[in-house]
């Protein structure tokens, strides 16, 4: 998968994505991320890319022209993977739903954004769309943009060692995870939960969906609420770990 990120600090977004799980990736051949500068299309003779707003206030816009002219560049060499989609806390939520779309996808590109915003004219007429990693404000794009390239990443096939580990945890099925352990089986006073070193599968399993049905009611109920609530057989899972009073908390009798 080809990812072409635009960013004043391209050398922060290969930094990163050289190490871990995107390292391998991009060694592997897996994954072809091209971060570009934007400042290399600056024209005037201080390589500027901001000035200040039209109308006042506060800060400094990112420019049209280093923008445009940067996105062209690559362009005219071949061109970039499109949708192209800004970096911005007013995009729409990046979420796991979005995560895996782009990674069904041939390829994409991003944008990030830095100082107090972007020209409207680039959301307007350059890029395809714009995501938002959270409700929270960044001093810049370029964050927001490895966590996307990764989410993504983790996703292609071949990445992970273990091709179940993708699906198989937090948001895969609108759920967070259940809790792990390893050895050892007991470290100072803690100790592993017993269902799981009973080598009862079946036990195992009902134990790690009641947890996860569990942790999903205490700290998302609005996920519990998107997936249509509780079964009754699933509140007879999280009563059998003694979480009756998060269940009642949560209007369901038990
Ligand atoms: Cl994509 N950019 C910035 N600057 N801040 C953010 C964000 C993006 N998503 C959440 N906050």
């Amino acid at each position: 998968m080809r990812i072409d990120v635009f960013t004043l600090f391209p050398e922060v977004v290969d930094h990163y994505a050289d190490s871990s799980i995107l390292g391998r990736a991009r060694q592997g051949g897996l994954l072809d991320l091209r971060a570009h500068d934007i400042r290399s299309a600056a024209t005037d003779s201080h390589r500027s890319v901001d000035d200040a707003p039209f109308g006042g206030g506060a800060g400094m816009v990112l420019a049209p022209e280093p923008v445009v002219g940067a996105v062209e560049a690559v362009e005219s060499a071949g061109g970039m993977p499109r949708p192209l989609l800004l970096l911005t806390p007013s995009g729409r939520r990046f979420d796991q739903g979005v995560a895996a779309e782009l990674a069904g996808s041939e390829g994409f590109s991003l944008l990030c954004g830095r100082y107090e915003g972007v020209d409207q004219r680039v959301a307007d007429h350059l890029v395809d769309g714009a995501l938002s990693i959270g409700d929270y404000v960044l001093a810049g794009g370029e964050l927001a943009a490895l966590v996307v390239v990764e989410a993504v990443a983790r996703l292609l096939p071949g990445i992970l060692g273990n091709e179940a580990s993708a699906g198989d945890e937090s948001f895969a099925d609108g759920l967070l995870e259940y809790p792990q352990y390893t050895r050892p089986a007991r470290f100072r006073e803690w100790e592993v939960p017993e269902v799981l070193r009973s080598g009862d599968h079946g036990r195992v399993d009902r134990w790690r969906r009641a947890q996860s049905l569990a942790a999903t009611l205490r700290h998302r109920p609005d996920l519990v609420r998107d997936r249509g609530g509780l079964s009754p057989e699933e509140v007879a899972m999280v009563a059998e770990l003694g979480e009756v009073r998060l269940l009642r908390d949560h209007g369901y009798d038990c």
